[in-house]
């Protein structure tokens, strides 16, 4: 059996071509799966996610069921936060919220005056998991995947207490107070980087950032405020894991979440079909996507037309990783997901 270094999965992250597309689903641990629901029974989300042997065996619960070619760390952007000291909490059917948020000059100082080596420090928990994951895998070769929310994404959430829509709190204040804005997310992605960090130890084979608001921002607001400070959250990893940078109606800026050439993959959601996004990104880049989620509950012969066109169209990338174009609604039936992933293998479902 070929080790993680091997898999479908880092080689089409180095750029070789395949016979077929590797597959994973972002969010395929979780709420879709049965033996999730089960195991989450009277355990707060967060508390889960500090929990080595919880977190690392909802890791695998997709692997087992589906046969993905990679594992996504269970956690939650917010996990390296809640590491740090800051009070948040994930509401169910909501998302993360914060007790205090992040709003005045004075604000960003008392945060920014924790020092990221805590996360560094605390993080025993997550590198303890992603090795238990590593370790139950290695029999398959089959790679973990690490992961961390970029700056924006986090500072999204942190200034205005919880979830938003047009993130207008963050967006204001890069212009009100530019100062207040690079130092918050200076800090964030060095609070990002060591959540990484703890789960490449931990033994993950690549590193995905999520920066899933991004495309609520301008281009030249995401060049100027947001692109080197995501540079510097994936920064300390490159060299030693590859990297996967993804966001949600990116396609104005998807040349720019190339951040420089420095990133191997780049995600693309469903809105633009895969040979146009891997035109704007050229031929050293990666691309992974792009499957509709609402495309999930369609009868399924219209969604294995739909995913045999994006397997097409993603053959015109120097490499393609099949996903979704965000993540598995709740809701979606966990048999479509293991149909998918067996027509991706070539076997008849
Ligand atoms: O399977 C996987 O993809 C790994 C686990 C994972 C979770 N969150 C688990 C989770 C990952 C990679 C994330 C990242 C994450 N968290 C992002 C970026 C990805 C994206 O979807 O754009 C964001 C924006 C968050 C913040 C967040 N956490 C939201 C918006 C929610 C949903 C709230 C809800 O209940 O609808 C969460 C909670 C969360 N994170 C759940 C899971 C499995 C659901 C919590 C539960 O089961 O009670």
């Amino acid at each position: 059996m070929p080790g993680p270094a091997d898999s479908l999965l880092v080689r089409a992250l180095r750029g070789e071509r395949l016979d077929r597309p590797p597959v994973w689903f972002m969010r395929q641990a979780g709420r879709s799966l049965p033996e999730y629901r089960d195991l989450r029974v009277g355990t707060r989300m967060l508390d889960a996610c500090l929990e080595p042997s919880l977190a690392a065996e909802i890791t695998l619960q997709p692997v087992r069921r589906h046969g993905v070619d990679a594992a996504i760390f269970f956690s939650d952007i917010v996990v390296p936060l809640r590491l740090a000291g800051v009070e948040v909490e994930i509401q169910p059917g909501r998302g993360p919220v914060f007790a205090e948020p992040v709003r005045t000059a004075d604000d960003v100082r008392r945060i920014t005056a924790i020092s990221p080596d805590a996360v560094a420090q605390a993080a025993g928990p997550i590198r303890e998991a992603a090795a238990l994951v590593v370790a139950e895998l290695a029999a398959s070769g089959t790679p973990l995947i690490g992961f961390a929310g970029a700056p924006f994404t986090l500072a999204a959430y942190l200034i205005e207490g919880g979830p938003s829509k047009e993130h207008l709190r963050a967006r204001a204040m890069m212009h009100a107070d530019p100062e207040s804005w690079h130092r918050l997310a200076g800090w964030l992605a060095a609070v990002s980087a060591a959540f990484l960090a703890a789960q490449v130890e931990g033994g993950a084979s690549a590193v995905q950032l999520f920066d899933s608001w991004a495309g609520s921002l301008s281009p030249a607001d995401y060049r100027a405020f947001v692109a080197p400070h995501s540079l510097s959250a994936l920064e300390p990893m490159l060299g030693s894991v590859p990297t996967i940078h993804f966001g949600v109606g990116t396609g104005p800026i998807l040349a720019d979440m190339r951040l420089g050439g420095r990133v191997d993959a780049v995600g693309v959601d469903w809105r633009m079909p895969l040979d146009e996004a891997a035109a704007l990104l050229g031929d050293a880049t990666t691309v992974q996507g792009n499957i509709d989620p609402a495309l999930l509950q369609a009868p399924w012969p219209v969604l294995e037309a739909h995913v045999l066109d994006v397997i097409e169209r993603g053959r015109s990338a120097r490499a393609h990783i099949l996903n979704l174009g965000h993540g598995v609604p709740p809701e979606t039936d966990p048999a479509v997901l293991t149909r998918i992933v067996a027509l991706a293998h070539g076997e008849t479902a």
